[in-house]
């Protein structure tokens, strides 16, 4: 992993070129380094982005082009219900944006929710669609009902909070550290408490859990949900495996579904909804260019807390 000097990518048909000013890294961006060799061919890694257009392929009508604008970076999915075998994220293969420069497909693109700073609109879009699609989609959320939401630490996780509280939801949160659940208290969670406690004591029955956290909690919510609950899995920091009673599941009648970004609809609806509800993604941290490598090795660290964004460059401009 380093910082090097590359050719300016060249937009193709119905693709632009975006100057960028802010990258969001999420973990996504580790699991592709980890995945890599010394054989892999070079890579920009990196999904979420916020900047101008500076040049536009074959084909693409360059009117209307002119400002800000964030990308959708999950390429290739249109419908809710047309679920792709993996959804395409860009930084994997298609170069990212963890860089000054990125080509993305012109129908990517989207504006900013005027209500977000620059930097909150640069680390906006993969953590949102996702938690978007996991609560309502797949989680069926309604307002009324009781959500659990383990690592509260986690940039999606922290949304997921937001998106719940928008809709009028009952939140309970965990997190290994003591400062970030009071921290989740003062924004709004109704109930909080600590991953590797015995949460069934302390928690009320919940309908619905969203989780990003993997092995290391998956037992205990599992525990805590109601029997008709909603088990909806969009991430495994700590592990993806587990070991299952099968009687957990048919005697208490919950379901367990999995979910991962979301479709252009869905996009263009948590847009809306962002915008509805002035949610805010919040920025735990701001590294310049130069301390990219850095800020993907704080980020596999796990000490960071919610989004880590990363300045490259201008902060307004384009063309
Ligand atoms: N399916 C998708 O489309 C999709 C999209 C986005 C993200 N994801 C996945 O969602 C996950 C969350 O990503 P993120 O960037 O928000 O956060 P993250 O940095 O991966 O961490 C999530 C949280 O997990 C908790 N955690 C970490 N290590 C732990 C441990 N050893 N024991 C218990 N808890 C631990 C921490 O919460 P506390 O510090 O509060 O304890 C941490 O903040 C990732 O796995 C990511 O790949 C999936």
């Amino acid at each position: 992993m380093s910082l090097s000097e590359v050719e300016t990518p060249v937009p193709g048909p119905g693709e632009v070129l975006l100057r960028l000013a802010y990258a969001g890294l999420n973990r996504h961006d580790i699991f592709v380094l980890n995945a890599r060799d010394e054989k892999s061919a070079p890579l920009v890694v990196g999904s979420d982005g916020v900047g101008a257009v500076v040049d536009a392929g074959p084909g693409v009508d360059t009117s209307g082009l002119s400002g800000e604008w964030i990308i959708n970076p999950c390429l290739g999915w249109d419908s809710p219900d047309e679920v792709p075998p993996v959804p395409e994220i860009l930084g994997d293969p298609r170069w990212g944006t963890l860089a000054e420069y990125v080509v993305v497909p012109v129908s990517n693109l989207a504006r900013p929710p005027a209500h977000l700073s620059q930097v909150e609109a640069g680390v906006l879009s993969l953590a949102s669609m996702t938690v978007y699609r996991a609560l309502f989609s797949v989680g069926r959320l309604r307002e009324g009902e009781h959500v659990l939401i383990p690592g509260i630490g986690g940039g999606v996780a922290a949304l997921a909070m937001d998106f719940a509280k928008a809709v009028g939801a009952k939140v309970t949160v965990t997190s290994r550290r003591r400062a970030v659940l009071d921290d989740a208290v003062a924004r709004g969670a109704d109930h909080a408490v600590v991953t590797g406690a015995q949460w069934s004591s302390e928690v009320e029955p919940v309908d619905v859990v969203v989780d990003t956290v993997g092995t290391a909690v998956f037992d205990e919510a599992l525990r805590v949900l109601r029997p008709g609950g909603r088990f909806v899995s969009i991430g495994a920091t700590t592990g993806a495996e587990t070991a299952l009673d099968l009687r957990d599941l048919f005697f208490r009648q919950i379901s367990v579904a999995g979910t991962s970004m979301a479709s252009a609809k869905e996009y263009t609806a948590m847009l809306e909804f962002v915008t509805e509800h002035g949610i805010r993604p919040v920025v735990g941290a701001e590294y310049p260019l130069t301390g990219a490598v850095e800020a993907l090795h704080a980020l596999e660290a796990s000490t960071h807390v919610a989004k880590i964004a990363v300045a490259l460059g201008d902060r307004k401009g384009g063309v």
